[in-house]
C-alpha cells in the first residue's frame, strides 16, 4: 500500500508540481480513501492506474486537500483581544515610528470569512477612534475557486453565527436567501490565489520587503507534516514585521513554540515576533 502511495505522490508531482508528501499521514490517507471510494477503484493499486489514465482526476485529488471549512469570527476571543489590546498597541507604535499603514494577512483564508472578519474589525476600530487608518488587508488561499468565491462575498446563514449583531446589521445585506458583505468592507480586502508552499520564498503577490503587522494562519498547519509546517512557517515569519503578531488556532499553538515568537496569552494562539 505504501509503495502505491509513493507512486501516487510522484505521479501528482510530475503532472502538476504539487507535492503531496508534505501532508500529515492520517489526513493524506483519509483523503486517498475518499477518492478511492468516489472513483470506485477499491484499492491503491487500481486508483494509481485510474489516476494515470484519467487526467481529470489529478486536479480532483489535489482539490480534495483544500478543506474550505471556515466561518466569521471563528475565534471570538482573538478578535476581542485584537480590538482591546493588539490594535491600540500596533497603531500607537506606528504613529511613533511614523509608518502609518496597518497591514493584515489572512493566509489560507478559505472563502474569505477570516479576511472579512479582520476588515470589519478594522472598520469598527476606525469608527471607534474616529480616525482613518490607511490599511492593506490581504486574503490568500491556494485554491483559486475559493478565492473567486471570496471575492463574491456571499455567505449562507450558518457562516454567520459568531457575527456580533451590530456587525450583522452594519456590514451585511440580504442577497436572495444568503447574505452579502457591503462594498465598503469588500473593498478593504484584496484576494490572491497563493500557495504558502510555493518553493521560492519570495514568490508572493507583494513586494519582497513588505512586512505585515498581523498574519493570521489558522487551521492549516494541522493538515501538514513537519516538513510542510516548517516551510509554511518560514514563509510566514519572513513577511511578519518585528513586533508583529502571528495568529493561529488554539490547537496549533504548540507548533509555534520553538520559533522566535512570544506567546501573549497562555494557550491562545497569539504570538508576537520578537526579532
Ligand atoms: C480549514 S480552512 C481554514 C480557513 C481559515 N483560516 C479558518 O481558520 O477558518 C484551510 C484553508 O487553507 C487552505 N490551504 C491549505 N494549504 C494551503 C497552502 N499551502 N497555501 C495556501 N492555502 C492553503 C485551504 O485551501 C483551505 O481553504
Amino acid at each position: 500500500m505504501y509503495k502505491y502511495k509513493l507512486k501516487i505522490i510522484q505521479l501528482v508531482k510530475d503532472k502538476s508540481k504539487m507535492d503531496l508528501s508534505v501532508y500529515d499521514d492520517v489526513f493524506f490517507d483519509g483523503i486517498l480513501k475518499k477518492r478511492i471510494e468516489n472513483t470506485q477503484t477499491y484499492s491503491h493499486e487500481k486508483y494509481l492506474t485510474f489516476l494515470k489514465n484519467n487526467p481529470d482526476e489529478i486536479p480532483e485529488l489535489i482539490n480534495s486537500f483544500f478543506i474550505p471549512y471556515s466561518y466569521f469570527f471563528r475565534s471570538p476571543l482573538i478578535f476581542t483581544y485584537f480590538n482591546e489590546v493588539l490594535l491600540p498597541d500596533i497603531i500607537n507604535n506606528k504613529f511613533k515610528n511614523e509608518e502609518k499603514e496597518l497591514r493584515i494577512w489572512s493566509a489560507g483564508t478559505a472563502v474569505g470569512e477570516e479576511a472579512y472578519s479582520w476588515a470589519m474589525l478594522t472598520d469598527y476600530f476606525m469608527n471607534k477612534i474616529n480616525k482613518y487608518i490607511p490599511h492593506t488587508i490581504v486574503g490568500t488561499d491556494s485554491c483559486s475557486s475559493q478565492i473567486n468565491k471570496a471575492k463574491e462575498a456571499i455567505y449562507p446563514e450558518n457562516k454567520l453565527y459568531n457575527v456580533p449583531q451590530k456587525f450583522f446589521y452594519e456590514y451585511f445585506y440580504q442577497h436572495g436567501k444568503e447574505n452579502k458583505i457591503i462594498p465598503r468592507i469588500r473593498e478593504m480586502v484584496t484576494f490572491y490565489t497563493f500557495d504558502l508552499l510555493s518553493p521560492e520564498i519570495t514568490k508572493t503577490p507583494w513586494d519582497t520587503n513588505f512586512k505585515f503587522d498581523i498574519i493570521n494562519c489558522s487551521n492549516i498547519l494541522i493538515y501538514y507534516n513537519k516538513t510542510g509546517r516548517e516551510a509554511i512557517i518560514t514563509k510566514l515569519l519572513k513577511y511578519l514585521g518585528k513586533g508583529g503578531y502571528l495568529i493561529t488556532s488554539r490547537s496549533e499553538t504548540e507548533i509555534f513554540i520553538k520559533y522566535p515568537l512570544k506567546q501573549t496569552i497562555n494557550s491562545v494562539g497569539i504570538f508576537k515576533k520578537t526579532n
